[in-house]
């Protein structure tokens, strides 16, 4: 914001675009890094109608904009939109990350290495030779199964409550890596070092159906979802002494900042950030 009096200096206009907008928390990381890592840009959210995508996009581009971050529900309409796209997000079917060079689109999806620099390195958990639990099979669960089996773990299993979904992702990524799904009732004898929840169950204030016996000694939960209480799933994971239990906030930091990357060449420092964000969710 600094530099909007600075004549001298050109501005690079950047935008999160979805519905609903007015929450999201991508322009205060986006204005947070741009000032730790002093680069001139105007991050802004846009509401943008559905239906509408195609042509937001459009108007932005042609305005001169140099990226976009997209969500709910436009992930899905940006991947067919892009010119270009990365193996992860061809992989995720969904892009959350748009650069604008020359008049064309390049796709990506920050979401899966968002999530696996939380885990690894803001949190020191190992994901190599580990059993890895994800639940959920929707755009969520997708959009993070390249970035994990990258990390190389000695399973990955996907469970649903519809397993029929489960196992057709599974049979989708299943060149990558170690990977199987099902229901929840196929995890009763298996226990896992590290348990994801990418379901859409904690913003119901639910809980998947989870055999008591899951974790390891020494297992991490992960909640891919955040608020200012822990959801049903973190305070199972509690309950069932897991060693760490961690939502999804350093997730949403952390694909900031690989989208910022993207963009800009720089990668700024996180921690910071995610410390501020804390602070204000918890206020
Ligand atoms: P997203 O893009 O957030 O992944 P989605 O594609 O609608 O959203 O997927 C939501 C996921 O959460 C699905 O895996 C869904 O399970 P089903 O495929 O059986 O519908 C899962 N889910 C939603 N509510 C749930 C609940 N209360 N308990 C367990 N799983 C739930």
């Amino acid at each position: 914001m600094k530099d909007l009096f600075d004549f001298g200096k050109k501005i690079d206009d950047y935008a999160v675009m979805g519905n609903p907008i007015s929450h999201s928390k991508s322009p205060s990381i986006h204005t947070l890094f741009a000032e730790q890592t002093d680069q001139s840009i105007l991050y802004t959210a846009i509401h943008v109608d559905v239906g509408g995508f195609k042509q937001a996009v459009g108007n932005f581009a042609a305005a001169g904009g140099k990226g976009l971050n997209i969500t709910v529900p436009f992930k899905q309409e940006a991947w067919a939109l892009v010119t270009e796209r990365s193996e992860r997000a061809e992989r995720a079917g969904a892009v959350n990350t748009i650069k604008i060079e020359d008049e064309q689109l390049f796709g990506d999806n920050t979401d899966g290495v968002g999530l696996v620099n939380d885990l690894t390195v803001n949190h020191s958990i190992e994901l190599e030779g580990k059993d890895i639990l994800l639940m959920g099979a929707g755009g969520a669960a997708r959009g993070v199964l390249i970035p994990l089996l990258k990390q190389n773990p000695a399973s990955l299993f996907i469970a649903n409550r519809t397993p029929d979904k489960a196992k057709d992702l599974a049979d989708d990524f299943a060149d990558a890596g170690n990977i199987s799904g099902g229901g929840y009732d196929a995890i009763a004898e298996l226990k896992f070092d590290v348990v994801i929840n990418a379901t859409a169950a904690s913003l119901q204030g639910d809980l998947p159906p989870l055999p008591e016996t899951l974790l390891n000694d020494n297992a991490s939960c992960y909640d891919m979802m955040y608020s200012a209480k822990p959801t049903h799933f973190m305070r199972w994971a509690k309950e069932h002494n897991a060693a760490k239990v961690l939502d999804g906030l350093g997730m949403l930091v952390e694909q900031a900042a690989e989208s910022f990357h993207i963009w800009r060449g720089v990668r700024p420092e996180t921690k910071t950030v995610i410390e501020k964000l804390r602070k204000e969710l918890l206020a």
